[in-house]
């Protein structure tokens, strides 16, 4: 179980996933608890935390922020240098 306040992500990882995404509609975790990072799995559900909506109009590259406290999420915004993981429960 974890010690985790229900309202505060847990970090994933400090690094960012980078990847090419295709045109669409995606759901980025912001509680930090989803097994198919950076994407929500309905992990959050015993949290207060909601996933992020993502809408890719044309592919593209880009770094989706894995500790969940970028100020820019769901994007990397470097913040995580400053983030220590934290275990899963
Ligand atoms: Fe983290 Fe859905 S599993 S927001
Ligand atoms: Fe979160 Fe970079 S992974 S700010």
């Amino acid at each position: 179980m974890s010690e985790t306040p229900s309202d505060k992500p847990l970090v994933a990882s400090c690094e960012p996933t980078v990847l090419t995404l295709e045109p669409g509609i995606y759901w980025w975790c912001a509680c930090g608890r989803s097994k198919e990072q950076p994407f929500c799995d309905g992990s959050h559900e015993i949290t207060d935390i909601k996933p992020v909506k993502l809408r890719i109009a044309d592919t593209r590259e880009v770094a989706l922020c894995n500790c969940k406290h970028s100020g820019g999420r769901p994007y990397c915004d470097g913040t995580h240098h400053t983030m220590k993981p934290v275990s899963s429960p």
